[in-house]
């Protein structure tokens, strides 16, 4: 496993425009998740305010932003963010090397602890949709090329899916935060992912983050659900 930089590496994704719900959901979880995601949907329906609530709740804030845009922009947007108190903010590597350093130093600039975690490739997108945007596939090479890219510039990690986790680390190095949404316990609703994992083999296969979304989010009862896969890692670490 890499590096471990969150006692617990579940981070449960509040995808909801609705802000009553998300803060219930949050509220009933914290106790058994490493963190919580807030990304472009509930960013931009409910605004900032709306985030500093969520980080209110006092677990760690990955948001889900994304940002891709000329350094000057991506630099001012990290900034604002950090201040809102998100802990773990990301921006596309294909933004290249300067807009990466910009985010990292105007995000650690407000706070030398927030963690800087690189796009590479949309999982949404196929080898075809590569040559369609100019970009060199196949996927997995342009992930691994964007990858050295991010933390040639100081990033603290990526986004990736489980499945690529073995050549990731093997080129990256255990220094290194691997986050990995399309992660589905046992038995559960894959909804749109194809490839998942399940929590434990995405432990063991090396990732430090786990992103869930539905499956703890969408369940009847979220905090069982989130304390049923915490303690499912905790019994095997
Ligand atoms: O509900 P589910 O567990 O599929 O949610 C996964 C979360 O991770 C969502 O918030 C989704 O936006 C995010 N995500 C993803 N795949 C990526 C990047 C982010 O599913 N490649």
């Amino acid at each position: 496993m890499g590096a471990a930089r969150f006692q617990n590496p579940i981070f449960a994704a509040l995808d909801t425009p609705d802000l009553p719900r998300a803060l219930e959901i949050a509220k009933s979880i914290q106790p058994h998740v490493g963190g919580l995601k807030v990304g472009l949907e509930f960013i931009t329906a409910l605004g900032p305010d709306a985030v500093r609530q969520i980080v209110a709740i006092g677990a760690p804030v990955f948001a889900d932003v994304k940002f891709h845009d000329i350094p000057n922009t991506v630099a001012g947007a990290s900034k604002a963010l950090a201040k809102l108190g998100a802990s773990i903010f990301n921006v596309h590597c294909s933004g290249g090397e300067a807009m990466l350093r910009a985010a990292v130093d105007a995000g650690r600039g407000v706070d030398p602890n927030v963690k800087i975690i690189g796009v590479t490739v949309l999982t949404s997108l196929e080898d075809s949709d590569l040559d369609a945007v100019g970009q060199k596939k196949p996927a997995r090479d342009q992930v691994l090329r964007l990858a050295e890219l991010a933390k040639k510039s100081g990033l603290d990690g990526v986004v990736c899916s489980a499945h690529e986790i073995g050549p990731l680390r093997k080129a990256l190095g255990s220094d290194f935060m691997l986050v990995t949404p399309g992660i589905r316990p046992a038995g559960a609703d894959l909804a749109d992912q194809k490839r998942v994992m399940t929590p434990l083999e995405a432990v063991t296969a090396g990732a430090d983050i786990l992103v869930i979304g539905r499956p703890i989010a969408a369940a009847k009862d979220p905090g069982a659900a989130a304390k049923a896969i915490a303690d499912e890692l905790k019994a095997s670490a």
